[in-house]
């Protein structure tokens, strides 16, 4: 039995229940040929611990918000991100900190110290796939390590590992996606007859939208994982920023229940295509959708992905597109994936 020594860099919702599913089940990847074990935890208010023979994972998760690990052998005040990511003797890099979407840091950053100290990185934080994935990914290759982000795009869903791996052989054309929960949850109360507002009021209240709805509302969210999909799935080489977007801002009751009326639903729709001449071509926009259409009837906060394939025709996935156990499994199928490279199934 292989045992990989995790890194938990940031401690918040995703981590956490990455620690939770490992002490409520340890033996969960045993017939993976697995096990896993945390000797490093980082956070910008806990600070750091590390510990080679493997934290204990019920006691750090009982210490209540506010708390330090400083005192605990191995740990400190500060989260000293880049001591702990380059020598602490962790296999894998568990990177969950929060997403910036200007330049990606501090991601980014841990991603690279990671890679280059010779450690596995799984990640579900949208911000350094998205503005620096390509770099992040020939690095990882040049180093001899994997470099995973299932997480980055509907969580836990299998979107990036489903196209690679099931849709071999085809040419997939275009990617077409419901990539928010909270815009989709948004626009389907709106059908109920809410105001966009008291909607996303609503969202709020049941943790689909962030504090600041901005991002989820303007498109923004949906842009960044547009343009790691057109770069994974369709051979882009694209920023965030190439990616027109407009968000559901400006849709109006009124404009639901015309579209209604004429048995069509708003949609907020992220799009990369590759058009004849080989560009790929992204957008983010709200579209009324046609009942036949496959994303017309994904519904609430769920998340969808349809692939135009040449083969097959359209090929639609849905689940979740957040959630902390949800995005932390997506962490697990990444570990997993490590877990075949190591064992020599996949090469770099
Ligand atoms: N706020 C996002 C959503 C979370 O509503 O989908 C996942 O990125």
């Amino acid at each position: 039995m292989t045992t990989y020594n995790l890194a938990l860099i940031g401690f918040g919702g995703v981590n956490r229940a990455l620690a939770e599913l490992i002490r409520d089940k340890p033996r969960r990847f045993a017939s993976l040929g697995f096990e896993l074990r945390v000797v490093a935890i980082t956070d910008l208010a806990f600070g750091s611990l590390v510990q080679g023979d493997g934290i204990d994972l019920a006691a750090v998760l009982a210490m209540p918000r506010g708390s330090s690990f400083d005192g605990l052998p191995g740990g400190s005040s500060d989260p000293r991100n880049e001591d702990v990511i380059k020598n602490s003797p962790a296999d894998i890099v568990v990177e969950a900190t929060f997403t910036s979407p200007i330049d990606g840091e501090p991601a980014v950053s841990h991603v690279r110290w990671a890679i280059e100290s010779g450690k596995h990185v799984v990640t579900t934080n949208k911000g350094p796939v998205a503005l620096k994935g390509i770099e992040l990914s020939k690095l990882a290759a040049g180093n001899g390590v994997r470099f995973e982000y299932e997480g980055a795009v509907m969580s836990g869903t299998p979107v990036i590992r489903l196209a690679h791996k099931m849709l071999g052989g085809l040419d997939v054309t275009a990617v077409q996606g419901i990539l928010n929960g909270t815009s989709n949850y948004v626009l389907g109360r709106m059908e109920a007859g809410l105001g966009l507002d008291e909607a996303i009021a609503e969202a709020q209240d049941l943790g689909y939208a962030e504090a600041d709805p901005t991002a989820d509302i303007g498109g923004s969210d949906v842009r960044l994982k547009v343009a790691i999909l057109a770069n994974e799935l369709l051979g882009a080489t694209i920023d965030p920023g190439d990616v027109a977007t407009t968000g559901i801002q400006d849709i109006t009751s009124e404009d639901v229940a015309a579209a209604l009326a004429n048995g069509l639903h708003w949609k907020l729709v992220g799009e990369a295509r590759r058009e004849t001449d080989g560009r790929v071509v992204a957008t983010v926009q709200p579209l009324a959708l046609a009942a036949d259409h496959p994303l017309a009837g994904i519904s609430g906060a769920t998340n969808a992905v349809s692939f135009s394939t040449d083969l097959l025709g359209p090929v639609t996935v849905s689940g979740p597109g957040a959630g902390r156990v949800e995005t932390a499994y997506a962490l697990i199928s990444d570990i997993m994936a490590v877990n075949e490279f190591a064992k020599g199934a996949v090469r770099a």
